[in-house]
């Protein structure tokens, strides 16, 4: 049983931001005007924290967090890094004209799919839709990962902590658990399993659904409605609220480590035990992975939604319910990672700025996570939350073997050729590593890399 389990993306944040407290949040508060934005992880800062995942609720103001994305119906394919661009998360500036997907992780592209891939002592790899979806029909098409302790997600999630959940552990590769959160609290009486009735999710693939309308969510997979949720049964007489997703809400697509040692024993009992960093796919490919081939968003519209605006969401009061939530024209993108929704203008204090990162070490001293990168100013003010470190202390992925060997098209080949926009920020990052200048500062797990300008794509 693992009822004292938080959704599956405020678990990974908490694997991600292990070593470091969280500073906003449920019981703890909100973030200081100095780093408005509380990350979906639940810490503050500037630039991306103030993007996809901003909680309104612990942030400093209403204004902290850049107005959301609205949803466009659409099929994101991701035969290569062209057809559905990703973008790592210390490049995204809110526009989603640039980016269909934002990164933190280690995706590449290979076999005409796009591979989540989790190497030893990372934490894996997350997909992000750049915009958001209040209301519709989401269906991907993937294959999960495999292993004891290894963790295949497909969900949605609001930057009110609303979530619909389809989550995979890599020793039943038979179940798909469903789940959903209203507000981040957890119920473990939320969720529910769907069994395949022939094959498996790791070598076969499926369509996951999730048909997510104001009345009901319904999974469905391969197109059989495997369960449904009606709003009508989570009423809460005390408070008046359906406990019910109710706000917009981003898709993403995730492989983390359920059973890596620091987390909780709950988690990983749920995982299927601790994850082998030597065994399984790590002996044969050099890492974990899950493929997403196709996801395909239909926007269904917010009935009696406030505003007649087209391009943003944004919140207006903090009850976290859908009448918080008004259509409007409000710009969603920055002027540089120092911005935020308070001064969304605001330019880095010179071009030749570097941006500092915050990396975890291992016990043996070596680059493992990536926990922030902070601002090129010399404080300690961080503009890219929960940054992992998937790709630093492994070896180059794209020169690793070939999932299934076709070895067909995409970077995975060893071409590494497309830029590093394409595959996220592992290519041009493995590059800077090799000048990486290493300073503690704060006792021997937190470290300080120096990152070129090159890093914020000045
Ligand atoms: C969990 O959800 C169930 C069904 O929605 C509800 O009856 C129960 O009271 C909830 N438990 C808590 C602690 O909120
Ligand atoms: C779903 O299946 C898993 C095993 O894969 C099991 O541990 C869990 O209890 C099941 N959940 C429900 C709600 O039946
Ligand atoms: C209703 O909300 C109250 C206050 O948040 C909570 O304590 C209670 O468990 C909820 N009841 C149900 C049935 O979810
Ligand atoms: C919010 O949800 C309620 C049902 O809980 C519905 O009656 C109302 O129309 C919705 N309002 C908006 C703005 O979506």
């Amino acid at each position: 049983m693992h009822f004292s389990r938080l959704g599956s993306t405020l678990l990974l944040a908490s694997v991600v931001a292990g070593q470091l407290k969280k500073d906003c949040g449920a019981g703890i508060g909100n973030c200081p005007d100095d780093k408005p934005c509380c990350s979906q992880y639940g810490q503050c800062g500037i630039g991306a924290y103030c993007l996809g995942g901003c909680d309104p609720m612990f942030s400093h103001s209403l204004q902290s967090c850049m107005p959301a994305p609205q949803c466009q119906s659409t099929t994101y394919q991701f035969t290569d890094s062209k057809s559905s661009p990703i973008l790592s998360n210390t490049k995204y500036l809110g526009d989603p004209s640039t980016a269909d997907w934002v990164s933190d992780g280690q995706p590449l592209y290979a076999n005409g799919v796009v591979y989540l891939t989790m190497a030893p002592n990372t934490v894996g790899t997350v997909l992000a839709s750049t915009r958001y979806v209040w209301y519709g029909k989401i269906s991907a098409t993937m294959r999960t990962s495999r292993g004891q302790g290894v963790v295949s997600a497909f969900i949605m999630m609001s930057d009110v902590k609303d979530e619909i959940d389809y989550e995979w552990v890599g020793v039943d590769l038979k179940t798909s658990q469903t789940n959903y959160y209203w507000n981040g609290i957890p119920n473990y009486t939320h969720s529910g399993n769907i069994t395949l009735d022939s094959g498996d999710t790791y070598s076969e693939w499926h369509t996951y659904t999730i048909d997510w309308t104001p009345d009901s969510i319904t999974w469905l997979v391969d197109g059989q409605v495997g369960r449904v949720q009606k709003r009508g049964d989570t009423y809460n007489a005390t408070t008046g609220n359906f406990e019910f997703p109710q706000t917009p809400s981003r898709v993403q697509l995730s492989l983390w480590p359920g059973g890596l040692a620091s987390n909780g024993k709950g988690t990983i009992d749920w995982a299927g035990g601790p994850i082998s960093w030597t065994g399984g796919d790590i002996a044969t490919y050099g890492y974990y992975f899950a493929q997403v081939k196709e996801v395909t968003v239909e926007c269904y519209n917010a009935p009696n939604a406030q505003g007649s605006g087209k391009k943003s969401y944004v919140y207006k009061d903090l009850k976290q319910v859908n009448t918080s939530v008004v259509l409007s024209d409000d710009q969603t993108y920055l002027a540089s990672l120092v911005a935020t929704g308070e001064d969304p203008d605001k330019q880095l204090p010179n071009a030749q700025s570097s941006a500092t990162t915050i990396i975890k070490t291992n016990a043996a001293g070596q680059v493992s996570t990536v926990v922030s990168t902070v601002a090129p100013t010399g404080s300690s003010v961080g503009t890219v939350p929960g940054l992992d470190g998937a790709g630093f202390g492994s070896n180059d992925l794209n020169k690793g073997n070939d999932p299934d060997g076709s070895g067909s098209g995409g970077d995975a080949s060893g071409t590494g050729s497309s830029g590093p926009e394409s595959t996220g920020w592992s290519q041009s990052d493995a590059k800077t590593g090799d000048s990486t200048r290493l300073a503690l500062v704060s006792g021997n797990i937190i470290a300080l890399m120096l990152v070129g300008a090159a890093m914020l794509a000045l």
